[in-house]
């Protein structure tokens, strides 16, 4: 079950991350090591995932979350945090595979609690869910607002929100101990080329045209991968309960090109397309988060300027 491993004990706490070397999660993975603790990543280096930055600082557990197996193998690790971020990403992929993407999903966030009801001396165990799993918004929503996914994707992430909750409510030892984010859409280094900056980006250098789905009206809020791994760090330590991460810096396809175009001084070429299905628009409510004080470290346009300065 578990490829090459490697022991590194340090001073500080021990925080097991699966999806650790995923496009945001190897942020995180590299984050905690620079801060001294002792990181085990778990990872199937499936889709989306950055073998490159295995360098002997952190443990890389080559498992499969959706294996039974999968819970002992966190039990004996015995860390002091668990971050639950390993999924299937793609959207498309979970449209045209349904079955798979929500049982290996949601078998893979069941086994990260039923390890985390077996660590007694466990401080934090972290969801990371999305905010795609209140679906069409014609509001910023709230955390407490109801659920509403549209992709077999979101509605593996949603079960992992109510399992969240469940475990917590079910099991005493887990009172107080979790917590869940629902980040917007994330941007940055290591981003899989599918999704819309990396596309972008891409385009930008090749000369290749991207297909704007829906005349590019779907609206998104963007964050910098940067601005990640501090508010993981924040929610933690500070954190109860669930926290949507999102800047309210809101943009339609249309206007990122445009300011990539305008970062760059370069074209995006596109050729129409449709995407049926597709929800127009996601938007959260950040109040809850900013009340922990959490303040981006980046604007959008300071990522986006970061992100393409190999473009320009
Ligand atoms: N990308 C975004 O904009 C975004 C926004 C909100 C939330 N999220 C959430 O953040 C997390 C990371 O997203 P990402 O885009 O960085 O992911 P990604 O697609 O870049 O990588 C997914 C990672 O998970 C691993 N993985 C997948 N299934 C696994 C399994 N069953 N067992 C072990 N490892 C497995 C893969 O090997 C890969 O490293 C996910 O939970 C995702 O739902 C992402």
């Amino acid at each position: 079950m578990f490829g090459w491993r490697k022991r590194v004990e340090r001073k500080g706490p021990r925080i097991l991350i699966t999806g650790g070397l995923s496009f945001i999660f190897s942020h995180v993975t590299e984050y905690f090591v620079r801060k001294g603790w002792n990181v085990v990543v778990i990872d199937n280096l499936s889709k989306g995932s950055n073998p490159e930055i295995i360098d002997g600082s952190f443990v890389h557990l080559n498992a499969h979350m959706a294996n039974l197996d999968v819970v002992d193998a966190i039990v004996a690790e015995k860390p002091d945090y668990i971050i639950h971020a390993a999924a299937i990403t793609d959207v498309d992929y979970s449209i045209r595979e349904p079955r798979r993407t929500l049982e290996k999903n949601t078998r893979g966030t069941i086994h990260a609690f039923e390890a985390a009801r077996h660590l007694p001396h466990l401080k934090k165990i972290m969801y990371v869910s999305t905010d795609e799993i209140y679906g069409e918004c014609d509001h910023p929503m709230r955390e407490d607002e109801m659920l509403a996914p549209r992709s077999p994707y979101s509605c593996s992430k949603a079960a992992g929100s109510l399992m969240r909750i469940t475990y917590e409510n079910t099991y005493p030892i887990l009172k107080g101990r979790t917590v869940e984010i629902r980040p917007c859409n994330i941007f940055g280094p290591r981003q899989e080329p599918e999704k819309i900056l990396a596309r972008i980006k891409l385009s930008l250098k090749t000369g290749d045209p991207i297909p704007l789905h829906n005349e590019g009206a779907g609206y998104r809020e963007y964050l910098y991968v940067k601005d990640i791994a501090p508010v993981v760090d924040l929610v933690l330590h500070e954190g109860e309960g669930v926290y949507n991460v999102g800047t309210r810096d809101g943009f339609t396809v249309r206007e990122l090109i445009e300011k990539a175009e305008h970062v760059t001084g370069k074209k995006v070429p596109t050729t129409p397309s449709h995407r049926s299905g597709m929800d127009m628009r996601y938007q959260t409510d950040n109040t809850r988060i900013c009340g922990l004080g959490w303040k981006p470290l980046y604007t959008f346009d300071e990522g986006l300027r970061e992100y393409l300065s190999s473009v320009e």
